[in-house]
């Protein structure tokens, strides 16, 4: 039985300029509590996004946007070069949360170019361009997301099966979310299919937060282990795969939450599409291929301990934890971008819609 829909959702990450703060979800403290809270701090932006309080590409970008904004604004406005100098160092010490999404990366140069950009105009001036470059940061990604969830949705046929991995949904971003959002848009028009998410060791945000968000908004989902794909692939039970991504390369090499390559193999193997959803702030196109694209690596605890209450490894084993790992172009059927599909050769198709404006 489908549930019905229980929990009004708030924007995961919003700014209350009023106070002087950003507001996001705690996403640690889900699927228990949906609890918002305010960062004031650069100090407290930069743990939230750290700590996975805030996470998923597009969240992060939408967050350092705010942060950068908050930071500017305590800024003296009689010392141009210290204003200026202050911006610099606001940005490269947000720009030190998380290696891995160029989302992040995107946003910050963007914020420290419009206030470049305004060079010698009255810093009450630069900081009100700064607060409307990141309110327009924030409604593309809405746009982005609804976007790529309209043109998602036209590949959902009823009674399918879709299997997705981490949490790629309205969490991850401000509102729908990106792999998620076909299945939103899909749901909106009345279409009958089932989720299959991935729980997504070891930070479980298939599990937690994907699990919650589709349930809440009254999807069919069913959760499995990581190690259960393949055998639920191999039943025939799922049609189609999407994920989200954290970095895709000129070539079309995409990099996402670790585990993603291993169902892209299956996918390949058992004959199953697998789409990548991607907003076009998520391509680097200065990175020729997947090798190039830096993979956090994050504390052994969160593999050996972090969710039982007593650890389930031996004291001082090693621990091997990298986040996110890159998906070969090769084993990608489609990515869905907010002007639509792009089916390979990539490598052109990725070039001629990052060249496009950002809004859909
Ligand atoms: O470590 P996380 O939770 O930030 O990883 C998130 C992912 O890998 C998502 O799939 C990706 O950011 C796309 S979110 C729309």
């Amino acid at each position: 039985m489908v549930t019905k829909p229980v929990i009004p959702f708030p924007d995961t990450v919003a700014l209350d300029d009023v106070n002087s703060a950003a507001i996001i979800i705690d996403q640690t403290l889900l699927p228990g509590q949906l609890k918002l809270i305010a960062l004031h701090e650069q100090r407290d932006i930069w743990e939230a996004i750290r700590q996975l309080k805030v996470r998923g590409a597009p969240a992060i970008g939408v967050m350092v946007a705010m942060g950068l904004y908050l930071a500017a604004k305590r800024l003296p406005e009689d010392d141009e070069a210290g204003f200026f100098e202050g911006l610099t160092a606001a940005r490269d010490y947000l720009a030190s949360s998380r290696p891995t999404a160029v989302n992040l990366f995107w946003v910050l140069d963007r914020m420290v170019g419009t206030a470049n950009h305004h060079r010698g105009e009255p810093l009450a001036a630069i900081k009100r361009r700064l607060l409307m470059e990141a309110r327009a940061i924030r409604d593309e990604d809405i746009a982005i997301c609804e976007a790529i969830g309209l043109h998602g949705a036209a590949l959902i046929s009823e009674g399918d099966g879709v299997l997705t991995h981490c949490n790629a949904g309205r969490l991850a971003a401000v509102r729908y979310g990106t792999a998620l959002a076909p299945l939103y848009k899909a749901h909106e028009a009345g279409k009958k299919f089932m989720v299959y998410a991935d729980e997504t060791r070891p930070l479980l945000q298939g599990a937690r937060l994907t699990g919650y968000e589709l349930l809440a908004s009254g999807i069919d989902v069913t959760l499995l282990c990581d190690s259960m794909a393949a055998s639920l692939m191999r039943k025939g039970v799922v049609r189609k795969v999407f994920v989200g991504c954290d970095r895709v390369a000129a070539n079309g090499d995409a990099c996402n939450k670790i585990g993603t390559l291993g169902l892209a193999i299956l996918a390949r193997h058992y004959g199953i599409p697998f789409y990548v959803c991607a907003p076009t702030p998520t391509v680097d196109m200065s990175l020729p291929s997947g090798e190039a694209i830096p993979i956090e690596e994050r504390p052994g605890e969160e593999v050996t301990a972090m969710w039982y209450g007593t650890p389930m490894a031996p004291e001082g084993v090693k621990v091997y934890n990298p986040a996110f790992d890159v998906t070969p172009h090769r084993l990608i059927t489609a990515f869905i971008t907010q002007h639509g599909l792009i089916r390979p050769p990539f490598a052109r198709g990725l070039a001629r819609c990052c060249h496009r404006p950002v809004n859909p």
